[in-house]
């Protein structure tokens, strides 16, 4: 019979990857705690005109990549492309700001883009994504940057490439579009259609298209940072200052103007040179008026996503990632393999972690399976041992063997295998 596979661009997370995911999501708990985060779990599903709204109307997200279906009731629903839009949702839905001033929250899951698939580019991907709302102040920007590149660093990341842009305000920003669509005049038969159109619909996008002749065309655009206003300026040197209070060095990206319209000042993108073309680990940055914009108050905000697969590709190789066992029983014969039945189910209600074979397999064979768990110890014992009432434990690394008593076994193995 004909096989069924996985959709394109969605993939399983094996065992040993999954193992990598938990650590991960343990030191994101232990590190965002530290800053004062709290988690919070949101739909993977919600209404399109959220996205719409929020990502902006033309952006590539938006344009071609959300997978949106009409409900039953023609109610056009989409599987979020990524988690800010949904926690922003979510932090007006409940009236966060009336409760406090700052609210910082993180969730972490699935996030699904029909894009291209490529190594490092899924269609069903995994992010962290951390906000902070009610705070405009540049440290809130060097903050939330110390602590995402203090997160990479404490999950093994190395040679990472910080980098920083300001994408202005609606005052700014405006005057930065006109210069651009008047830079490009002249020079549309050099874009892609897509580009050709944006110059009217929006040129910032020009910045972000991978198509080398537009790349090529954009390349000596004016820049943004020559067009911000004083507020914009003051705030982006402000960053730069508390970013060197923190010794965390970055470099000034003046052409990121990140995928999603929703930034004002501050954007980053944390880089490594290990993923190749799909280089970016983490993006974020200031969304000042992000929040009023999907009907709430006037909270300031910021935050930044981590691509979970990309920062488990990017972890170096340590064999931390290998499962263990504490003990595996080797039994021989029927009243042996029935004592150990019992005490493999009993260790492991102790906390122990335990394996023994049903298979009535040699000796040989069994001790083959407790070096495949990566067993710290063995315990192996035949029916003889039983009517003798001591079993055999081995050390699986040194090889040694002691004599246990089968009298008070349970505690004598525990005390052995914590002791350890
Ligand atoms: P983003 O830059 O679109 O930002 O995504 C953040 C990260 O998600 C990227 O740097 C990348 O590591 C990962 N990522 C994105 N698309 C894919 C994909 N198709 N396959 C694998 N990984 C991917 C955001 O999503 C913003 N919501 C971040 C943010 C939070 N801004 C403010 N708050």
């Amino acid at each position: 019979m004909e096989k069924i596979t996985a959709i394109r661009g969605f993939k399983d997370i094996l065992p040993q990857d999954s193992l990598l995911f938990w650590k991960v999501e343990s030191i994101a708990h232990e590190v965002f705690n530290s800053f004062g985060y709290r988690e919070i779990r949101v739909p993977i599903v919600e209404k399109t005109e959220l996205f719409k709204r929020s990502i902006g109307e033309t952006t590539d997200i938006v344009e071609k990549e959300m997978y949106t279906f009409a409900d039953r009731d023609n109610e056009y629903i989409t599987l979020r492309p990524e988690a800010t839009a949904s926690v922003i949702r979510a932090y007006i839905e409940h009236n966060m700001s009336s409760s406090e001033q700052i609210t910082k929250l993180f969730t972490i899951g699935p996030m699904f883009r029909r894009e291209r698939p490529q190594k490092g580019r899924f269609r069903q991907f995994n992010q962290i994504d951390v906000e902070f709302f009610g705070e405009e102040k540049p440290q809130s920007d060097a903050e939330i940057i110390f602590m995402l590149m203090h997160f990479l660093t404490r999950t093994g990341l190395r040679n990472l490439e910080l980098e920083i842009n300001s994408l202005g305000c609606p005052d700014c920003r405006p005057l930065f579009s006109k210069a651009v669509i008047n830079f490009l005049k002249g020079s549309e038969s050099n874009l892609c259609p897509d580009c050709q159109r944006r110059i009217s619909t929006n040129p910032l996008r020009v910045f972000d298209c991978k198509v080398e002749t537009c790349a090529a065309t954009i390349a000596n655009a004016p820049r943004i940072l020559d067009f911000l206003c004083a507020d914009c300026e003051n705030h982006f040197s402000q960053v730069q200052s508390f970013l060197h209070d923190l010794n965390t060095p970055f470099i000034i990206n003046a052409r990121m103007v990140r995928g999603l319209d929703y930034y004002t000042k501050t954007a980053f993108e944390v880089k490594t040179n290990a993923l190749g073309a799909q280089n970016a680990v983490a993006g974020g940055g200031r969304y000042n008026s992000l929040v009023s914009d999907l009907g709430g108050p006037e909270v300031p905000g910021i935050g930044f996503a981590v691509g979970f697969e990309r920062l488990i590709a990017c972890l170096p190789e340590e064999g931390s990632n290998k499962f263990r066992t504490d003990l595996f029983i080797a039994a021989l014969g029927s009243k042996a393999q029935k004592t150990a039945f019992s005490l493999t189910n009993e260790l492991r209600r102790a906390g122990v972690i335990a394996e023994m074979d049903y298979s009535d397999k040699s000796l040989k064979s069994q001790l083959k399976r407790a070096d495949k768990l990566n067993s710290s110890f063995s315990l192996i014992f035949g029916d003889k041992e039983i009517d003798e009432k001591q079993v055999l434990l081995r050390n699986m690394q040194t090889k040694d063997q002691q004599a246990v008593p089968l009298d008070g076994m349970l505690d004598s193995i525990i005390k052995i295998i914590k002791e350890r």
